[in-house]
């Protein structure tokens, strides 16, 4: 990871170029980060392929980013602040009533992003805290873009969470550890409309990422794809598509709806006169009363129940 850096800190400032000459044809640009005055420390992590490419994703849809008019933007595991910085000069700041957070699990990053805040002359509240631990109160549903570059190489799971420079990149299995923590907090602090822009590598499973958020009614779209010699980059734009979480809401309803008939059914095969009341109660009441004990304890007919569920979904 740390070798490409100069190489791509100047294939970066070279786009940058590129933008500031657009700018003379009438398009505004974003302005991004000036490497050279991102604060560092021996135990934070510098910006790198990974970092550029959350950057250049996010200016690729920085024209998106402004008509979503986000009031919240919070990035997980802000490092040396090269991406936070770079979000909040590439939309604007409070004066355009948007607001930023960071957060890191490691101290040091926190005190050197908001160096690199203050030196590029924007502002974001920085917190050291593990992901958002103590901040879910205040954030959920609140958080309109979330931009995460986290720890996602794979390592021995007893790396994961330590203290310093290890926290930056060790994953843990898969390298999924950090991340498969992260995404049911983005899920609980994402607004309705909330965007979430994450780093992965293959050896994350990106597919099955988007899969699992699939689940959670997100839609996924790859914002940026690039290798370099040690690893392929995605970074995968995630947001909530109402049309899906409908989806899923009626698909649950669904499963309880042939569950339930499936359970009437089951349970019509009893004497009425021990079951009869049990086809008057709803759904809800069979799995929260005392007649759940008795599906229980007829494991035959349960173990039908769960075949029904299985090739009916
Ligand atoms: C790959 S670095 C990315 C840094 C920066 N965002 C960038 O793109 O250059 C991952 C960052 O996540 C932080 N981190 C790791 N685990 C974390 C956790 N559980 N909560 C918050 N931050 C975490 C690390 O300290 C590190 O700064």
């Amino acid at each position: 990871m740390e070798d490409s850096t100069k190489m791509d800190a100047t294939h970066h400032a070279f786009n940058s170029t590129q933008a500031v000459g657009k700018q003379v044809f009438g398009k505004i640009p974003g302005r991004i980060a000036e490497i050279h005055l991102v604060s560092s420390h021996p135990e934070v992590y510098e910006p790198c392929d990974d970092s550029f490419a959350l950057v250049d994703a996010l200016l690729a849809d920085r024209t998106n980013l402004l008509e979503h008019r986000p009031m919240l933007c919070m990035e997980v595991g802000c490092g040396s602040g090269y991406v936070i910085t770079s979000l909040a000069l590439m939309l604007g700041q409070e004066a355009n009533g948007l607001y930023y957070l960071a957060t890191d699990i490691n101290p040091h990053a926190a005190r050197v992003t908001t160096e690199t805040l203050e030196v590029h002359g924007v502002h974001a509240e920085v917190i050291s805290t593990d992901i958002a631990l103590g901040l879910e109160k205040r954030l959920t549903g609140l958080v309109d873009v979330m931009v995460v570059n986290p720890p996602y190489v794979p390592t021995p799971e007893c790396e994961v969470g330590g203290a310093g420079i290890t926290s930056a990149w060790a994953g843990g299995e898969n390298g999924r550890s950090v991340i498969d923590k992260i995404l049911p907090v983005a899920d609980s602090l994402l607004s309705e409309n909330g965007w979430l822009y994450m780093v992965t590598v293959v050896s994350n499973n990106p597919s099955q990422i988007c899969a699992q958020m699939w689940e959670k009614g997100f839609a996924s779209r790859i914002a940026v794809q690039r290798s370099t010699e040690e690893e392929s980059l995605h970074v995968i734009k995630f947001w909530r598509d109402l049309d899906r979480l409908a989806e899923a809401k009626a698909a649950a309803a669904t499963t309880r709806t042939i569950s339930s008939k499936i359970i009437e059914s089951v349970l019509s095969q009893f004497p009425s006169s021990h079951f009869g009341a049990v086809t008057a109660m709803t759904i809800d009441d069979h799995f929260k009363g005392v007649y759940i004990l008795i599906l229980n304890a007829c494991y035959g007919f349960f173990k039908i129940f769960l075949l029904h569920l299985i090739y009916l979904r």
